[in-house]
């Protein structure tokens, strides 16, 4: 049986590139990228993969030209307002993972709504990282711990791995077993950091608006070719019949 992957996350970049081939302004190619988004979250639901991730703003991306940030908010915006619905229909669990504060209050209040309706769906989860930064992920766990530390809700002596995982924003989801990156950068640009730990990455040069189901595919297969290890040596890989857990 083929190997598929629980939770893929995805760099979706290229955008201005694409944009830039066609003598377009950069934010031409974010709009055209919107089609890419459909069509990997079909596949994905399609195809039975637990979790989707995808990187749509980073932390860095504020220091972008003022116009193609206000281009990209208004396009999350105009986005989430057509698709939610048809997420919900479709059983897609909606989350924004990132630091939501950094956005405007209405922009806040629309993606709590789209959460609270699509809150029990259970045939996908899509994460959409948004203002999201890997360390930022990481500092943020680590203040909410400290905080139940110094409340003595929680002792030092409890902080492992396991404990880690229950504060991060991708907690309660599948290990991350996939990372694609689209437009030909070998980069992880602050994105999952301490959720890379054992995923595979698959780059491709293609560029996000022309990424499709057969590309989302190629990827796929190409995961389930590899050998995971975890560490232990491919001899004892072979004779297992399930692989081990990370930790
Ligand atoms: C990725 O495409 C989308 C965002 C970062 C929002 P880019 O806009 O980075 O496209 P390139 O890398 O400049 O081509
Ligand atoms: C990463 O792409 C962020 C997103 C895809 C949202 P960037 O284009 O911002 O990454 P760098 O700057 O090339 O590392
Ligand atoms: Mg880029």
């Amino acid at each position: 049986m083929l190997k598929i992957p629980r939770h893929v996350a995805i760099i979706m970049d290229g955008n201005g590139r694409w944009a830039q081939q066609r003598k377009k302004h950069r934010t031409f190619g974010h709009k055209a990228g919107v089609e890419a988004v459909r069509a990997s979250v079909a596949f994905a639901r399609e195809t039975g993969i637990d979790s989707l991730t995808l990187f749509a703003f980073s932390s860095e991306n504020w220091k972008r030209p003022k116009d193609e940030v206000s281009i990209l908010m208004e396009l999350f915006s105009l986005v989430l307002k057509s698709e939610v619905k048809k997420l919900n229909k479709n059983d897609i669990k909606f989350k924004v993972i990132g630091d939501i504060t950094g956005f405007d209050k209405k922009l806040q209040t629309k993606i709590a709504e789209a959460e609270a309706l699509t809150a029990n769906n259970q045939s996908l989860t899509l994460n959409i990282a948004a203002n999201y930064g890997g360390r930022w992920d990481i500092i943020n766990a680590a203040k909410t711990i400290m905080s139940k530390v110094a409340a003595s809700e929680l002792s030092i002596d409890k902080i492992d791995e396991e404990c880690f995982e229950q504060h991060i924003s991708t907690q309660g989801l599948p290990e991350l077993d996939l990372l694609i990156r689209t437009g030909g950068d070998h980069r992880v640009s602050n994105f999952l950091l301490w959720q890379c730990a054992y995923a595979e990455f698959y780059f491709t040069e293609t560029l996000w608006p022309d990424f499709n189901k057969e590309m989302f595919q190629q990827a796929v297969d190409d995961f389930a070719q590899r050998q995971r290890r975890f560490g232990q040596t491919g001899e004892q890989i072979m004779t297992q019949d399930i692989e081990p857990k990370v930790c």
